[in-house]
């Protein structure tokens, strides 16, 4: 994990963006590969436009994660109200896991939300999520049944917030 650096993609790198996370999603079985969702994972340069596309870079400049950041009435934000922001498509290229480089996208998207004056962050994620799910736990995030909601397809999506106003633990 030393040397690596999280901060705004450049628009050169969207396209790999884009690519890494299909790759990242594809890996896990989250979505299958002729979904509508899988263009929209790969589309980080409509994200960027949009809202925060961050990056995980490696001390060789190779790339190892992204995660978007989100504020109403970005469309990309589906579940924060205002005050709030909201994560998305967060993913670490499958050979680059279990190193913390999601941790270290996550704490940067937290304080950059923070940064720019949100209370609360939320986020969806999905039941087949297990490592997500355990990492935003890690890091402070509850769930919200209440508002967790669902589509025709049969997803249930679930969804986490965390208060801004006081450091990560
Ligand atoms: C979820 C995801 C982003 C996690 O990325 P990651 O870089 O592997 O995350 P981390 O390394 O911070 O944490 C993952 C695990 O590695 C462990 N870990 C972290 N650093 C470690 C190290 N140096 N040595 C050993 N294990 C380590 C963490 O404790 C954690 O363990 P756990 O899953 O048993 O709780 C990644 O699995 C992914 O892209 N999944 C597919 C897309 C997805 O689900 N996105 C969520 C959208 S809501």
């Amino acid at each position: 994990m030393s040397g690596v650096v999280v901060r705004p993609a450049r628009p050169d790198e969207l396209a790999a963006v884009g690519e890494l996370t299909v790759a990242a999603y594809l890996a896990d079985g989250l979505v299958p590969d002729d979904h509508w969702y899988v263009e929209e994972l790969r589309d980080a340069v409509d994200r960027a436009e949009h809202g925060t596309v961050l990056v995980a870079v490696g001390e060789d400049g190779g790339l190892l994660g992204t995660v978007t950041v989100v504020r109403p009435p970005s469309r990309y934000a589906e579940v924060a109200g205002e005050h709030e922001a909201e994560l998305r498509m967060l993913a670490v290229a499958p050979g680059a896991r279990r190193c913390g480089v999601g941790e270290l996208l996550v704490r940067t998207a937290m304080g950059l939300a923070r940064a720019a004056g949100a209370w609360t962050l939320a986020l969806t994620t999905l039941t087949t999520m297990a490592s997500a799910r355990r990492l935003y736990e890690r890091l402070g995030l509850h769930r919200a049944p209440e508002r967790d909601w669902g589509d025709a397809a049969g997803y249930t999506f679930l969804v986490y917030t965390a208060p801004l106003s006081q450091e990560v633990p």
